[in-house]
């Protein structure tokens, strides 16, 4: 069925090839971007919108935008995140802050308003994009993994409040995925991370991307407050 989809962050990585895949099922497809449009989107019928997580105001007029021209949002995804790893003890307060502000409460933000829409509808979809690092903590990420972690506790919130409207929330976790994010990492620390990763190789964007689709779909209407792991059998807890 076509729906209305709106992914925040979804210029490259995995917003990106998450919006390719929805286009391709037929839905009515927005991203997201910061800076610059992402080129060729056109190609693919998928449509483009500034907006910064950070900023309610530009949400409220992202929004309205997408409303305009494709129709309320039926399905959201809560992709925007960053990254500002050091050790606990070298990072700053304005860098944890800024880390929560995008990844947590940004996506707290999104859905706020999405689920105005969606509960008269009475029907949605909301999937928070998380990670690993949430449900395990890793070395030089305690901003990033709080910010993550703490987005299962708001789906699970959110998956309750609104189970009455037909509207279901879930999180994905993906685990290492090739993307700019990871480029950050040396070789050899991919290579060390991939003898860990029981599957032998990093994910594919689309890979995540498939799944979101599938907890966005009629397919996945009794799911609700899950954690779906996509992570090559990197953490099986
Ligand atoms: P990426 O760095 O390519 O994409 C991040 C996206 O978020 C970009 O489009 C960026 O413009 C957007 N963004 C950042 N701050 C924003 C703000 N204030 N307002 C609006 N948009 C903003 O990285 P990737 O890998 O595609 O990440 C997507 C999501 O997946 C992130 O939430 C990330 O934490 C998560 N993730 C990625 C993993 C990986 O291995 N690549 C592993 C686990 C989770």
């Amino acid at each position: 069925m076509e729906r209305v989809v709106l992914i925040t962050g979804g210029n490259r990585g995995i917003g990106l090839a998450t919006a390719k895949v929805f286009a391709a099922k037929g839905n009515k497809v927005a991203i997201t971007y910061r800076d610059t449009p992402p080129d060729g989107m056109e190609d693919f019928g998928i449509h483009s919108y500034s907006c910064d997580v950070t900023d309610e105001e530009h949400i409220d007029k992202t929004f309205k935008e997408v409303e305009e021209t494709l129709g309320t949002v039926e399905i959201l995804i809560a992709n925007a995140g960053i990254t500002r790893d050091s050790l606990a003890a070298r990072t700053s307060n304005a860098d944890f802050s800024e880390v929560l502000d995008t990844n947590l409460t940004g996506a707290f933000r999104t859905a706020k308003k999405a689920l105005r829409g969606m509960m008269k509808n009475r029907w949605g979809r909301v999937i928070f994009v998380s990670s690993l690092s949430g449900r395990i903590g890793q070395i030089g990420q305690s901003s990033y993994a709080a910010s993550k972690a703490a987005l299962v506790g708001l789906s699970r919130s959110l998956a309750k409040e609104y189970a009455s409207r037909d509207i279901t929330v879930n999180v994905v976790a993906p685990g290492a995925i090739k993307t700019d994010m990871l480029e950050k990492l040396s070789e050899n620390q991919i290579n060390e991370y991939i003898k860990s990763i029981p599957l032998g190789r990093l994910g594919k964007p689309e890979e995540i991307g498939e799944i979101i689709a599938f907890l966005s779909s009629e397919h996945a209407s009794y799911i609700t407050g899950s954690v779906i792991p996509v992570d090559g059998g990197l953490y099986m807890g």
